[in-house]
């Protein structure tokens, strides 16, 4: 049941525990794990990246999850509401519209990949993509990326679908689709994975992931490990408070943090192992860059047995992850305006869908038709990428550890902890984590790390 939030409305809860984990692990599991974090891993040098992350993951990762649930739970508002709600007059309602800020850039790009898997996914099940060799399939994927309307198109189709899965609310919407998408896409990674691992001269990207270059073992590295937890974590960007917002008093945060964070690394590791070996058996320098999953993995399919089976089902287990994610995105927005301006689910969902549509054409036309526009010598949609992870998630939840370390304080965080969890001692752990190990690790790493 709901509880009452003001003049007596009911604000929507999630409908059993397992409802929520697989909604917040769904969130936390899209394209950041399966197309961003090989790429990632590619680029920082395979093990020392790993090796960075692990440690991100436990130090700074699993804590912010719990201070997100926390704040969200205790609040029951959305981002902004949250923030204000704690410390009303205060203006750490800015950190809140940061947040906001944040996901709204993510979804303009984030769609705009979602839609090219979209396009995949129809076009490998229509088997158009199995007799192409390499070179053939690089220049299908320029030719649909520099396509002047298609990846829009594409994008606003995502778009549509975020927006009505969100518009029928979050048990009966979110709770519901998540539940059933997140056990397909985890079976379908496994069973490719086999198919990579097996694959001839795979073992080598295996072995590769697993030891650490230690040229690469830099701070550089480290910001991008740590751009990449917020991302995968759905960190900083308000995901977590606001699914926190709907959880009720009895559940156990610590313990489901520890959940969600290790589904979410387990699953970034298995797509890791799908894309990696796959790249090596190839036999080709992994040159890596945004097309890779389209291109290479593409042509691994390619050569085998029934290429159109394998291709569609790995698109339709990425177009499954990328929409439990923007589900979560478009929700962050949409709690704002329904807790805060009181407009409903359905108005607020298809506003914000027109939004973000608009916000998307840059991504969606920077490889082509606006290609001649560079940021810092990235195209639109990877400076969008590099602007988000590596700045405003960081900065985000630096501001969020010490809004909640120093500002709501560990005694009441400590508080809300035991409602649900007995094991004091674990909370006591992360209480002093958030306070101390969030704030100064991330001050550290940002400031370093941009320099
Ligand atoms: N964590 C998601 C991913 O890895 C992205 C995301 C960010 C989802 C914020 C929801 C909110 O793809």
């Amino acid at each position: 049941m709901g509880r009452a939030l003001v003049e007596g409305q009911k604000r929507e809860e999630w409908q059993s525990r397992w409802g929520f984990i697989l909604a917040t692990v769904g969130s936390a599991v899209g394209l950041g794990n399966v197309w961003r974090f090989p790429t990632m891993v590619v680029r920082g040098g395979g093990g020392a990246f790993l090796i960075l992350y692990l440690g991100l993951v436990l130090l700074i990762g699993i804590p912010a999850l719990v201070m997100e649930l926390s704040l969200g739970r205790r609040t029951n508002r959305n981002t902004l509401g949250a923030f204000s709600h704690l410390r009303p007059g205060s203006r750490w309602w800015l950190v809140g519209a940061l947040s906001m800020l944040a996901v709204f850039v993510v979804l303009s790009f984030y769609s705009v990949i979602a839609g090219w898997s979209l396009i995949y996914l129809v076009g490998s099940t229509a088997g158009i993509f199995s007799q192409q060799g390499p070179a053939a399939l690089t220049e299908t994927f320029t030719r649909l990326s520099e396509h002047p309307f298609l990846p829009a198109m594409a994008a606003a189709l995502f778009i549509g679908l975020t927006a009505s899965v969100v518009a029928s609310g979050v048990a009966h919407g979110i709770e519901r689709v998540s539940k059933a998408l997140l056990p397909a896409m985890v079976l379908l990674l496994v069973v490719l994975m086999f198919r990579s691992l097996f694959l001839e001269g795979a073992l080598g990207g295996a072995l590769w992931l697993i030891r650490p270059d230690p040229e690469a073992l830099n701070l550089q590295t480290a910001l991008a490990a740590l751009g990449q937890v917020f991302f995968s974590f759905s960190l900083g960007m308000g995901a977590v408070i606001t699914y926190g917002s709907y959880l009720s008093r009895g559940s156990d945060i610590p313990r489901n943090s520890l959940i969600i964070g290790f589904s979410d690394v387990g699953i970034a590791i298995l797509a890791a192992l799908v894309v990696v070996p796959a790249l090596f058996a190839l036999g080709i320098s992994p040159e890596i860059g945004p097309g890779v999953i389209f291109v290479t993995l593409l042509g691994i399919f390619n050569t085998l047995p029934f290429p159109a089976v394998w291709a569609s089902l790995f698109f339709l287990m990425l177009t499954f992850a990328a929409l439990t994610s923007t589900i979560a995105m478009l929700e962050v927005l949409v709690a704002y305006l329904v807790d805060e301006k009181r407009w409903s689910r359905s108005l607020a969902s298809t506003l914000l869908a027109v939004l973000i549509l608009v916000a998307a054409l840059p991504s969606a036309l920077g490889q082509g038709v606006l290609n001649h526009i560079e940021i810092a010598g990235l195209t639109i949609l990877d400076a969008a990428d590099q602007l988000v992870s590596n700045l405003m998630l960081p900065v985000a939840g630096l501001m969020t550890a010490i809004f909640v370390g120093w500002v709501w304080g560990t005694g009441p965080v400590a508080l809300e902890l035991s409602l649900g969890s007995t094991r004091s001692r674990l909370s006591r752990l992360i209480t002093l984590a958030i306070r101390y190990i969030l704030p100064i690790g991330m001050a550290y790493i940002l400031i370093t790390g941009i320099l």
